[in-house]
């Protein structure tokens, strides 16, 4: 069973993935933790991130695979050293190169055959897994993102600079030539805007439900 969830950053996908994995039984993957772990090891490595062979050699040399839904380089997990500010800079460049994403793709493809699993990203439901049966797409305006931000995570930077952040990693996100942020057309939409984490679960639960019993 493949649970599909897509969205721009900051929408919420991984506690809601998280929660709903606990819920349903099912291996969590966070697609966007494999880039980021290329990126970590590329710059501990001392690397330039923004030269793509380089970057795609680094990657092609690690052990990267998923153990207790933690991503893991060479056996060690590494989920605590992904989300810096230097691998938030680098991550959406190196995320762009398509023989890198055919590399994680396969990765992801093959954790799926051993198990149930819930996978969130950007292109999960077109391109990593266009046949999951289940498929969400979460969305919520760049200004309800960026306040949540703030609130959740208040480090002294202005509400203009984070909504420029957010919009900056939207186009990102959205223009990239490969693996672009997109609505699967089966993919069930869910404004998460206005609802709580709690409500967004079990609109996604209920989906799931409904589907099973047809
Ligand atoms: O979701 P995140 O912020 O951890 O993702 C990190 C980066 O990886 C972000 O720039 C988008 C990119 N990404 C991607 O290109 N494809 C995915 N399936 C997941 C993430």
């Amino acid at each position: 069973m493949i649970v599909a969830i897509d969205g721009p950053a900051g929408v919420g996908k991984s506690t809601i993935a998280k929660l709903i994995a606990d819920e349903l039984g099912l291996y969590y993957i966070n697609s966007g933790s494999f880039y980021r772990a290329v990126t970590f090891a590329h710059l501990e490595e001392g690397g330039d991130p923004s030269n793509q062979d380089e970057v795609l050699k680094t990657a092609k040399k690690l052990k990267l695979e998923i153990i207790d839904s933690k991503v893991c380089i060479d056996g060690v997990d590494v989920e605590d050293k992904l989300h810096s500010p230097e691998i938030d800079k680098f991550v959406s460049q190196v995320s762009v190169d398509p023989r890198l994403r055919d590399l994680i793709n396969v990765i992801l493809r093959e954790n799926a055959k051993k198990m149930d699993i819930i996978a969130e990203g950007r292109d999960i439901t077109t391109v990593v897994f266009p046949d999951a049966k289940y498929k969400f797409y979460f969305d919520a305006s760049a200004e309800v993102r960026a306040n949540r931000r703030i609130s959740q995570h208040p480090d002294g930077q202005s509400y203009e600079s984070v909504l420029e952040g957010i919009q900056k990693r939207d186009k990102n996100d959205r223009e990239k030539p490969f693996g672009s942020l997109k609505i699967a057309n089966d993919a069930k939409i869910i404004d998460t805007s206005y609802l709580t984490i709690k409500q967004v679960c079990e609109k996604v639960v209920s989906a799931i439900k409904t589907q099973e019993m047809r």
